[in-house]
């Protein structure tokens, strides 16, 4: 079986700083990459900046600076984020590192060697913010001025000299990918949004620039630069030492197993890079998932509409595990969901506070009292078994992070930190004191079962879980998903390290 595991965010533009849009998307990422770490894979998760293109160039020049020390300063804020983020990431990964420049320029060359790009002119709309080219039928008139009906953003009219990749030719092999891999592009709406689109018909897609110059050039024809789309997408190539192929990275690692994207991101990699990719005899990816906005109202929340909450604040006042709880919950993965200081302060309180940190609180200092801090011994009856083995289905689990649905996974780990509280109440061990034995088999089928939730919070909430299991001796690199299977991994008279207050309840 092959353990090994691919996933990756989009790279960001540093034209700006991180906002929670992005934070999400790598949120996101880290989770599904701490639960295949936990259960047993060799993860290479990838995140990065994209920092070619003439977005990138005017935001240097509004601000006099060259492109590469504007770049160098926005993409250490990003790279700076993957820590405030916890972010288990392998690499990450900017695009004006050389490493990334030999992988493009070799993409281009094998695409012009298999007859895939030829010269001619491009006259049409580029939104400079979208870093896109867009039909006639797909701008509009608003307020005056001529926008991209799909995003809202400017367009301007360019005619160039330009390099075109024959994506006319690609229409019907698209087709017939999609067709045979059915969960390629997910979730399902987006895929019928994806396939709609292609059936409508391609037209071949200008892939070079000629009137500006921050990019990589084309190896043919120095007065082009490579479109920066083309650019960016081979990011997840070249960290894997894309074009050695025969390298162990690129061996263990290609295809994808996923691209965690936004759909505003979607048809570049849901069209423009399978048919790259196809067009140059490399597999394309297994699975391309478009989330959906995190808005700020009911607008998208987006750099250039400066309504942006920032992560850092908001992680500074209420800590980065309740932000990560928080998306990953109350966000429906897949839609568009809203993030306010409100909203979060009820989650803290009504999940965080009351429902795991009441359940880790109360059972720990009721074994503090009575069983002096050490695991006591147990033997189960049937209510304990019955709560225990609600956790034990592991390829039921699996299959919620296999299909990406984060949601059923937050709210199996709900429904069981409530009926663990339950348990503990029905048992009453409180009233045990003279069965001896019983009230350590309660005590004890408890801590097996926060236990086994904290491993399932794990990829949620890393640094708490693992505090948490720090208390049963159980380190980082020992957690292991599969030992949900088993109902008794505390081993008795083992000793249990004291735990502070989780999560304070917020006063509203
Ligand atoms: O598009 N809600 O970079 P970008 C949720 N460089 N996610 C959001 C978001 C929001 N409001 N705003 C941004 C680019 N994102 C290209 C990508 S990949 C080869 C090149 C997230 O800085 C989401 O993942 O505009 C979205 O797709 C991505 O950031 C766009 O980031
Ligand atoms: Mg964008």
């Amino acid at each position: 079986m092959d353990k090994n595991f691919y996933i990756t965010t989009p790279i960001y533009y540093p034209s700006a700083k991180p906002h929670m849009g992005h934070a999400y998307s790598s949120i996101i990422a880290d989770f599904f990459s701490r639960f295949k770490k936990i259960d047993g894979y060799n993860v290479y998760f990838l995140t990065g900046t994209d920092e070619h293109g003439l977005k990138i160039q005017r935001s240097a020049e509004k601000q006099n600076k060259d492109p590469k020390a504007f770049c160098d300063e926005i993409s250490k804020t990003f790279e700076d984020l993957t820590k405030t983020l916890n972010l288990s990431n392998t690499d990450f990964i900017r695009t004006t590192e050389n490493r990334h420049k030999i992988s493009v320029q070799k993409l281009w060359n094998i695409l012009e060697e298999n007859n895939q790009i030829y010269l001619s002119k491009y006259s049409g709309w580029y939104s400079v913010s979208d870093e896109a080219f867009y039909n006639n039928d797909e701008v509009e008139n608003k307020d005056g001025s001529k926008v991209a009906k799909l995003s809202g953003s400017i367009v301007e009219w360019v005619e160039e000299e330009s390099y075109f990749f024959k994506l006319s030719e690609w229409e019907k092999p698209l087709l017939e990918f999609y067709e045979k891999n059915k969960n390629f592009i997910l979730p399902e709406s987006r895929r019928n949004e994806v396939i709609s689109f292609v059936k409508n018909g391609l037209k071949d897609l200008s892939v070079s620039r000629k009137s500006f110059t921050w990019g990589i050039k084309v190896p043919s024809n120095e007065n082009h630069i490579v479109y920066v789309w083309l650019d960016a997408l081979t990011n997840y190539l070249s960290s894997l030492k894309y074009p050695d192929e025969s390298n162990d990275l690129f061996k263990n690692f290609w295809p994808a197993d996923i691209h965690i994207i936004g759909k505003d991101i979607l048809r570049f990699h849901a069209i423009y890079w399978p048919a790259f990719l196809l067009a140059a005899k490399i597999k394309p990816p297994n699975r391309v998932y478009g989330h959906g906005w995190i808005l700020s109202g009911d607008e998208k929340m987006s750099k250039s509409k400066g309504n942006i909450l920032d992560p850092l604040e908001i992680i500074n006042i209420y800590g980065l595990d309740p932000l990560r709880y928080y998306l990953l919950k109350e966000v429906s993965f897949g839609n568009d969901g809203n993030i306010s200081e409100d909203k979060l302060e009820n989650c803290i309180n009504s999940d965080l506070a009351n429902n795991f940190g009441n359940l880790c609180q109360r059972v720990l200092s009721f074994t503090e009292k009575n069983c002096a801090s050490v695991i006591p011994d147990h033997k189960f009856i049937k209510d304990d078994l019955v709560i225990l083995e609600s956790l034990n289905n592991i390829d039921k689990i699996r299959s919620f992070i296999d299909n990406q649905d984060i949601n059923q996974y937050m709210n199996f780990i709900v429904d069981r930190l409530f009926a663990s509280n339950k348990y503990f109440n029905d048992q009453e061990p409180w009233k045990k004191k003279d069965d001896k034995l019983r009230l350590n088999t309660i005590v004890y089928t408890s801590l097996e079962l926060i236990r086994k939730i904290t491993i399932l919070l794990y990829p949620v909430m890393p640094k708490t879980s693992v505090k948490v299991l720090n208390t049963f001796n159980i380190k980082e690199d020992e957690i292991d998903f599969a030992s949900l299977k088993n109902n008794e991994i505390l081993k008795q008279q083992s000793k249990i390290n004291k735990l502070d207050i989780l999560f304070k309840k917020i006063d509203k």
